[in-house]
């Protein structure tokens, strides 16, 4: 009976985790691995539940990752990790830097911690191949500074044009 009550155990905490991420067996290694990324590199500024370090009222290292549209659309969220960020976002300025990590991270690092931010703290999209990072650094490998909002986005859109 204990060992029936543990199976049930094991798998209501299984359910639990495939509710808030729906992922398969690659994509919650690919998550796993993520999460060690993410608790490592981003969580100075992020925090450990995206929302941002906030310093006092005014001030905060990061802006709130959860519910980002940068963090829904897949490709933008590829180009920031890639290339990084500057300048304010909606009105904002942040003490933080958001330093592109091209040169330091690999395809599927990259991947894998997209797919944790994106299916925890209650963000839920689709986990992100290390396949289609590579398609995107190969897409912008000639540009060298990060990003403004308005040139992440106008990237996004010469490119849509230009394969038209
Ligand atoms: C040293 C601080 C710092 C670290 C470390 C850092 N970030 Fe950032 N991040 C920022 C700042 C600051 C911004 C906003 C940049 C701006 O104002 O343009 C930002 C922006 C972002 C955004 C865009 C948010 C939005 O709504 O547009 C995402 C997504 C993001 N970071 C993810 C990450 C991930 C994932 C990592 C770890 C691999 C990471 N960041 C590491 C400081 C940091």
């Amino acid at each position: 009976m204990k060992k029936f009550i543990t199976l049930i155990s094991i798998l209501a905490a299984g359910s639990c985790f495939a509710a808030e991420a729906d992922l398969n067996e690659a994509e919650k290694v690919l998550f796993e691995k993520g999460k060690t990324l993410y608790m490592s590199n981003c969580i100075a500024c992020h925090g450990p539940d995206g929302k941002g370090v906030v310093i006092n009222p005014t001030m905060a290292m990061a802006p709130n990752q959860n519910g980002s549209p940068r963090v829904a659309d897949a490709e933008l969220f590829t180009r920031i990790l890639l290339k990084g960020l500057t300048g304010p976002i909606e009105g904002k300025t942040y003490i933080g830097v958001m330093i592109g990590l091209e040169a330091s991270q690999t395809d599927e690092a990259l991947a894998g911690v997209m797919t944790y931010v994106r299916n925890s703290n209650g963000n839920s999209y689709p986990a992100v191949t290390a396949e289609s990072v590579a398609k995107t650094r190969e897409a912008i490998k000639d540009r060298k500074t990060p990003w403004t909002i308005e040139e992440l986005l106008a990237s996004v859109k010469k490119e849509d044009e230009s394969t038209e």
